[in-house]
């Protein structure tokens, strides 16, 4: 028999990038005052949910397979006389909707990111075995304004604050699947972070496809400044940009707000002027390598990271080695790096000269050397420096804590004392590939 007064049982395993994490944060959020609670495994979950990926052609596959293992335990409780609610959520949802319920029958409902707010009804209605399963039209604004309040995990969060792209560079699916470019009114922002703030947030990444282009009634920079004013918030990251909608009062900002943390993600895609044409994305090499040096400029320590692609349509070896030594020449602190994977409906899906999967593998095992020698040397570099550690957690060892560097370094010190929260000062002994440690620093008054 089951126990009424039990908790229902939420799985939400989550895919894809920060705006996935934030929106299956949001999801918990909304289905806590019905009962459920998270649990860590999908096998006794009453409620699964898969925020989906569809950046790629492995991400949308990995769904599939999954819900090929959902459909067992799904299959197993109902033999125990338990149900098993299975969602889609995300962006496989948006874009593949009718696909997945026409080839997952044991699928109950399929999501998109803009109508999660609706769950509860949904959920509801699934469970009646009535209606539509697939419901994936409603607009961002409808969605936020529908949300509750936050109930952030620690003292960092994630804030959505723009959705969707229209810059349909070659390669994405991204302005297809979240559509169009979407903020939120700054109003409606600063009181979602002043609320993370009186729950304890002390760093906040604001989030978007296009974070940079944020215009809800405001410049992004205002919008930057006015979170910087909300006392409790002593450090802002923003992921993930555009070049083209760096401005000059941007990247001023990072040299003069001092809660701006020392860290940037810029996304280049390609050091080759032909391929970042090919790519649509309304610049070239140059241009990249000056906004680069100019927010160097204000901020001499700033860490940079970056998205590149290999073997897009028509990528020769020397256009690879342009990508390679436009890496060598600014030097990140950390990188995303992919094979391309043609996504259906894609321009660059159907351009001529495909690179093989072989000469692809080969090129990213070569970049990815290079960015992991530069990501252990940014590390290596900070042995001997004394950083303003945003303590986040406890370590792996006894009396071990962790944390958070300003150049988004994970840190493991040494101390027993620090409250999560805290800003304390670590002295970096220590250094690999991932992270860095220390030990809390004595400060001898000046
Ligand atoms: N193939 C490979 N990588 C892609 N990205 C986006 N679309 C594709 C694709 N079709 C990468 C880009 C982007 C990051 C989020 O994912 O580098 O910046
Ligand atoms: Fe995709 Fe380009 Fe938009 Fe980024 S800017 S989400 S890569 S289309």
């Amino acid at each position: 028999m089951t126990d009424a007064r039990a908790p229902k049982r939420l799985f939400i395993e989550t895919y894809g990038c920060q705006m996935n994490v934030y929106d299956s944060e949001r999801m918990r959020d909304v289905l806590t005052p019905l009962g459920y609670a998270v649990t860590e495994k999908p096998d006794d979950a009453d409620l699964v949910i898969l925020n989906t990926c569809h950046i790629r052609e492995k991400a949308t596959e990995k769904v599939y397979s999954e819900i090929g293992r959902l459909r067992a335990h799904k299959e197993r409780r109902a033999l125990e006389g338990k149900g098993m609610t299975i969602t889609i959520a995300g962006c496989v949802a948006q874009a593949e909707g009718e696909e997945i319920i026409r080839r997952a029958p044991e699928v109950d409902l399929v999501v998109g990111p803009q109508a999660y707010h609706k769950l509860p009804e949904l959920i509801a209605r699934a469970s009646r075995k009535a209606g539509e399963r697939l419901e994936t039209d409603f607009t961002a604004q409808e969605k936020f304004d529908a949300l509750p309040a936050r109930a952030p995990d620690g003292v960092t969060a994630f804030l959505s604050v723009q959705e969707g792209c229209d810059k349909f560079c070659t390669f994405c699916v991204v302005p297809y699947t979240r559509g169009a470019e979407f903020s939120r009114p700054i109003a409606d922002v600063i009181a979602e972070a002043r609320s993370l703030a009186d729950k304890g947030v002390r760093e906040v990444t604001l989030l978007g496809q296009n974070v940079n282009a944020y215009h809800g009634g405001a410049a992004f920079t205002d919008l930057l400044s006015e979170l910087a004013a909300i006392s409790g918030i002593a450090r802002i990251r923003y992921m993930t940009s555009h070049p083209i909608e760096m401005t000059d009062d941007l990247i001023a900002l990072h040299g003069s707000e001092p809660k701006l943390m020392p860290f940037l993600h810029l996304p280049v895609q390609s050091g080759s002027d032909r391929i970042l044409k090919a790519m649509n994305r309304k610049h070239d090499g140059a241009f990249y390598r000056d906004i680069i040096s100019r927010v160097r400029a204000v901020r001499p320590d700033v860490a940079l990271s970056t998205d590149i692609i290999v073997g897009f349509p028509g990528e020769t070896e020397k256009e690879f080695e342009a990508t390679m030594q436009l890496v060598r020449d600014i030097t990140f602190a950390s990188a995303f790096s992919f094979k391309y994977s043609p996504r259906p409906g894609t321009p660059a899906a159907g351009m001529i000269g495909q690179v093989s999967e072989d000469e692809s593998s080969e090129r990213l095992q070569r970049l990815q050397s290079l960015l992991f020698s530069q990501q252990a040397a940014f590390n290596a570099s900070q042995v001997g420096r004394t950083l303003p550690v945003l303590v986040t957690g406890k370590g792996r060892m006894p009396g071990q804590k962790h944390g958070r560097s300003p150049y988004l370094q994970s840190v493991h010190f040494n101390d027993s004392q620090a409250q999560n929260g805290d800003i304390v000062d670590v002295r970096i002994i220590g250094s690999s590939q991932n992270s860095i440690s220390g030990e809390l620093a004595v400060l001898t008054p000046a």
